[in-house]
């Protein structure tokens, strides 16, 4: 059908594929000359829309073949506009530089560099010195049923420690905010069997007024060894080389007895004092030694409520302060400068520090 139709076609793209459209899209100044040209030379009312409508007039054939020329000139002319659109940009971009009047050459200001808290950085170390002796490192909720917070541990119901004045009862709940890392102990002892070695550290609360020794929140480390025929002379080992590897390794120890329901018999652990080496000074009361935990051999009573026979097992555990421990070796005196987050604070404490 209709060749004069095709050739009136074929003049058209003769007349598009020349310079008439290219030229001013290549030599448009600003986008707004840029927009222009694209509108000529693609627009709605263009010539090429125009020769795009046609083309369905066409035979089959002479689609076929003239098609994808007029596609192919189509495509070119987008591509040439964006081209030409990217450079436009640039320079723009580049005069407003220019304009702005920067020194690019100026250095950057160094971005702030976070660090670990003290009291995480203190918590870490202990646990690494745990780690090296074999024990793993087990988590427990910090909101506790009775069970395991006094009745596994062998504290019984009208016990002092279980006293309103210390403990943060959940309200019309029969929970509680845990007062110590021990209930820890009891869940690891109820999903493993032994032989185990862990450290439980974590948050813990009482219900207590706050000063420069004391904080309703604090932090504990927990650990228990269970397997056949451990002895107390473990336990001594194993703080000894503890407080050792933690304070130094001219650091003495000192074992008094104590009371824990948890455990038989109890002691409280002392190092010798970091500040005076054992001479006396007002950090120790003139002591010569500082309490850092308590300890002692895992009562049967606590073993019979996790179903482990303490005919066949015997173990130690202990528990210590985090938050004194960082109070003495960073030589930090108020303990609530740990909870103050003054970033002023903070920034002393280098993780290089310990
Ligand atoms: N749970 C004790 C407290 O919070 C600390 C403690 C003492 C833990 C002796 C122990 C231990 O495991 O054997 O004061």
């Amino acid at each position: 059908m209709s060749p004069v139709k095709r050739a009136d076609l074929e003049a058209v793209y003769a007349r598009l594929s020349g310079p008439l459209f290219r030229g001013p899209i290549a030599s448009a100044r600003t986008v707004e000359e840029l927009e222009a040209a694209r509108v000529e030379a693609l627009g709605r009312k263009s010539g090429l829309t125009e020769l795009l409508k046609g083309l369905k007039d066409l035979s089959l054939d002479e689609k076929r073949e003239f098609a994808p020329k007029v596609q192919a000139l189509k495509a070119e002319f987008e591509a040439l506009v964006e081209k030409r659109r990217a450079e436009l940009e640039a320079a723009a971009d580049e005069a407003s530089l220019q304009s702005l009047d920067l020194d690019l050459s100026l250095p950057a200001l160094a971005p702030a560099r976070g660090r670990r808290h003290p009291l995480a950085q203190t918590l870490d170390e202990m646990a690494a010195i745990f780690g090296l002796m074999g024990y793993s490192w087990a988590e427990g909720p910090l909101v506790e049923d009775e069970r395991h917070n006094f009745e596994a541990l062998n504290i019984p119901e009208h016990h002092a420690a279980r006293d309103l004045q210390d403990t943060f009862y959940l309200q019309d709940m029969p929970l509680l905010l845990r007062t110590h890392t021990s209930p820890v102990q009891i869940r690891t002892m109820e999903s493993v069997r032994p032989p185990l070695r862990v450290i439980c550290p974590g948050r813990v609360f009482r219900h207590e007024a706050v000063d420069a020794t004391h904080s309703a929140v604090f932090h504990q480390v927990e650990g228990l060894a269970v397997d056949k025929g451990i002895t107390f002379a473990d336990l001594k080992g194993t703080l000894q080389t503890f407080l050792q590897r933690l304070f130094g390794p001219k650091t003495k120890t000192r074992f008094l007895p104590s009371y824990y329901p948890f455990t038989e018999p109890s002691a409280d652990v002392y190092a010798s004092c970091i500040f005076c080496s054992g001479s006396g000074c007002p950090i120790c009361k003139r002591t010569g030694w500082i309490e850092i935990m308590g300890a002692g051999m895992v009562h049967p009573n606590v073993f019979k409520a996790v179903d482990y026979d303490p005919e066949v097992w015997s173990g130690f555990a202990f528990g210590i302060g985090v938050d004194r421990v960082a109070m003495l070796r960073l030589g930090v005196p108020d303990l609530r400068l740990f909870y103050e987050n003054d970033l002023r604070f903070l920034k002393q404490f280098d993780e290089s520090l310990l």
